[in-house]
């Protein structure tokens, strides 16, 4: 990576703007002016300004840049519409969408203590978005699984499996679906063998259930486009809100980090939108860029933050978005 890595910042709709801002203050703390960022718009607002959601010369810039950093857009109801960030991970090829999920010091829904990443395939499955109507009142969605795409999503599972010492966990539905999952579990298990690595199987349904009782059990999870998006909000809420979720969308090429939360138009503007997903999504990102040890300062100054209490409602708490920033930043100046 080079000197002083270029990184495309678009902060988006709603609550998005608000969780960026303070993201971009963190990484200032921990880098100063070593990032060059360079800001982009996207989303409802530039729609209804301009009739697009996204521009040509931002995905030209997203290409060119080391590293892209995500808020949130709001989707807009006309079908004619494409959603930025799906039409960024198509552009990118992003194949691979990277969720950590881990037990905060925040008041969890349980009370296990958890370390888990879930490891989405980003590109094909039922979000290929291929429906017709077959005829009145009868519906059709396409599913795609390809040997290439589950191969190439498993080797992103594996390297986390090593750098964690751990296991693959393949998630499916191959007694149902016995072409499309089968496919996908027989190319993920043959990545997996070659790397000489642990793993082990799991129903979609069995997994969301273990996840509850037992999210402890769990290390790697690698799973299809659907079913990684819904185990990923559930992890979001075994660590008791989406407002800590934080992800990475990542190619041979290129990567984009952004919480997993969206715009959050019920709370836009009233400053209590809990900024510590796109933190941690900036965190990631610093990680990926090669900056481990900043990474981890960040990490380690949102667990303090989180321990003294300094908690948006999301959390239970009353602190504001502005207020949980300053907390993490003066934990970071305090090293
Ligand atoms: P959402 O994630 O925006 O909100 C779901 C619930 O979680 C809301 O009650 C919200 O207040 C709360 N929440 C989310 N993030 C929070 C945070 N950081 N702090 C505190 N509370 C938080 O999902 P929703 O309501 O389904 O979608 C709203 C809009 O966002 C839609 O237009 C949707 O299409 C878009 N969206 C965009 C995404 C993206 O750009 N990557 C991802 C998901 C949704
Ligand atoms: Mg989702």
């Amino acid at each position: 990576m080079n000197a002083s890595p270029t990184v495309v910042v678009i902060p988006g709709d709603g609550i998005g703007p608000e969780v960026i801002d303070a993201a971009v203050r963190v990484l200032r703390e921990v880098l100063g002016g070593e990032l060059e960022l360079e800001e982009r718009r996207a989303g409802y607002r530039l729609w209804k300004e301009k009739g697009v959601t996204i521009e040509e010369d931002t995905i030209e810039a997203c290409r060119e840049a080391d590293a892209v950093l995500f808020g949130a857009c709001t989707t807009p109801e006309d079908p004619e519409a494409e959603s930025p960030i799906v039409r960024l991970r198509r552009e990118l090829d992003l194949y691979a969408n990277v969720r950590p999920a881990r037990s905060w010091p925040a008041p969890r829904p349980v009370e296990a203590e958890f370390d888990l990443v879930i490891v989405r395939e980003n590109t094909e499955g039922l979000y290929v978005g291929c429906e017709c109507e077959v005829h009145d009142g009868v519906t059709l969605a396409l599913r795609k699984i390809s040997r290439e795409g589950a191969r190439r999503v498993a080797e992103v599972a594996c390297d986390l499996a090593e750098e964690r010492d751990g296991r693959v966990t393949i998630v499916h539905k191959a007694n149902v679906l016995k072409l499309t999952c089968g496919t996908f579990k027989r190319a993920a298990i043959e990545a997996i063998e070659a790397r000489g690595l642990e793993w082990d199987e799991e129903y979609v349904d069995a997994a969301a259930y273990r996840l509850v009782r037992e999210p402890d059990r769990f290390d790697v999870l690698l799973t299809s486009n659907l079913f990684g998006d819904i185990l990923s909000d559930l992890a979001a809420g075994l660590m008791g809100s989406l407002g800590l979720a934080p992800s990475a969308n990542v190619g041979d090429e290129h990567a984009l980090f952004e919480p997993v939360h969206g715009s959050a138009p019920d709370i836009a503007g009233k400053g209590i939108a809990n900024p510590l997903a796109a933190i941690l999504s900036a965190a990631m990102m610093l990680d990926w860029l090669g900056y481990e040890e900043e990474a981890r300062a960040i990490e380690r100054a949102v667990e303090a933050t989180l321990r003294d209490g300094v908690r948006t409602p999301d959390l239970g708490g009353r602190a504001s978005t502005e207020e949980v920033t300053e907390a993490v930043l003066s934990r970071l100046r305090e090293g």
